[in-house]
Parts: structure tokens; sequence; C-alpha cells
């Protein structure tokens, strides 16, 4: 990929809406950042990959902090968070859909339900307004479950009893 063409493209995409800062900081250092902003106004981990890297085709090492990009690509990020086991997510509570059914109910260690909504922030640092919807940690690897319970941020912790996995609800998934 060509550097500037694609900085200019995804920064001025949907996708580059930041973590509040406080939120990475308070569950303490990340190794690795692998969808981070090719501008950033603050280090989210230790090492980044950005859009020109492909941080999904990137060898992922040591202790993973994961926003990524939103829409149909959020899971295949998360996918690849559950396979490394060692990372927190941060994406949208749409607990009804395809995919957080695949990748959280199914796999993580435990969820994490912010208190209120949660204002992102732009790759220049300011902070954008509240989101249009609620968001969700997601914990893979006990210590992540500690480092959430352990953080102070305002909300509700919750580690999954799998239910069956053939059983049937009768209620269809969202996609
Ligand atoms: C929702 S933002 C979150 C940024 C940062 N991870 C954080 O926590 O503040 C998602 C980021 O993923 C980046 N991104 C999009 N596609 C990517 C890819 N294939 N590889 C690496 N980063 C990517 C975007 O440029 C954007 O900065």
């Amino acid at each position: 990929m060509t550097h500037g063409f694609n900085h200019v493209i995804s920064e001025s995409s949907k996708d580059e809406w930041l973590t509040p800062p406080h939120i990475i900081r308070a569950l303490g250092q990340f190794d690795l950042d692998p969808c981070a902003p090719v501008n950033r106004p603050w280090e989210m981990a230790s090492r980044h990959y950005t859009v020109d890297d492909d941080g999904l085709r990137q060898p992922w090492e040591g202790r993973v902090w994961c926003n990524p990009p939103y829409g149909a690509e959020t899971f295949k990020w998360m996918n690849r968070c559950a396979e490394h086991g060692n990372a927190i997510g941060l994406i949208f509570a749409r607990t009804e859909t395809k995919g957080f059914h695949a990748e959280i109910w199914a796999k993580a260690d435990a969820v994490f339900f912010f208190k209120g909504r949660l204002a992102f922030h732009h790759v220049d640092g300011t902070k954008a307004a509240s989101a249009n919807a609620p968001s969700c940690l997601i914990a893979y690897g006990q210590n992540n479950v500690a480092a959430i319970a352990s953080s102070g941020l305002a909300g509700v912790l919750v580690k999954p009893i799998r239910a069956t996995e053939d059983a049937a609800s009768g209620c269809a998934l969202s996609a």
C-alpha cells in the first residue's frame, strides 16, 4: 500500500474513532495496538500497526489492545484476539448479533459493559460527541479479566456461562 494515499483515506474515514485515553491507561500497559491511527495524539501501546501495515496480516505479540475498525470488520479482529488469547477489545455492545455470539459469547473470558456512553476522540485529540451505541470491553485471558476488574472503570463485568452450543432459542441472530 502507498502510505500517503491510504493515510488520507483512513484519516477521513468513519473508522478513526480513538479510545478515550483514560480507558487505556486504566487497563495498564499494552504491548501492541494492531489497529492504530497513522497519526495519533497519544500512544495506545508500546508498538502499533496501522492500516498501512494491515495489522491482521502481521504477527501479534504480548498483551494486545484492540479497538478495531467498525462494521463487518470488527469480528475479524475479535476472532484474532480470541486466537491470540491475550487481548482486550473495545467494541459496540451489539450483543444479539451473529458476530457477537461467534466471537464474544462463545470465546471471551469476560465482557465489561460501560456505565453510560463513551465519547471517542478524533485523531487531533479532540473529543467527539457521545457515541450512538453502548460500548463494551472484551477480555481474552484471565490477566485481562483481572485488569478490567481492578481498573476502576464504571460498569459491570460479566463472565459468560455458556449454554449448550446447539440449543435452539427460536430467536433470529442479527447480522
Ligand atoms: C476505531 S479506530 C481505533 C484506533 C485505536 N486502536 C484506539 O484504540 O484509539 C480503528 C483504527 O483501525 C485502523 N485500521 C483500519 N484498518 C486497519 C488495518 N487493516 N490494519 C491496521 N489498522 C487499521 C484505522 O485507521 C483506525 O485508526
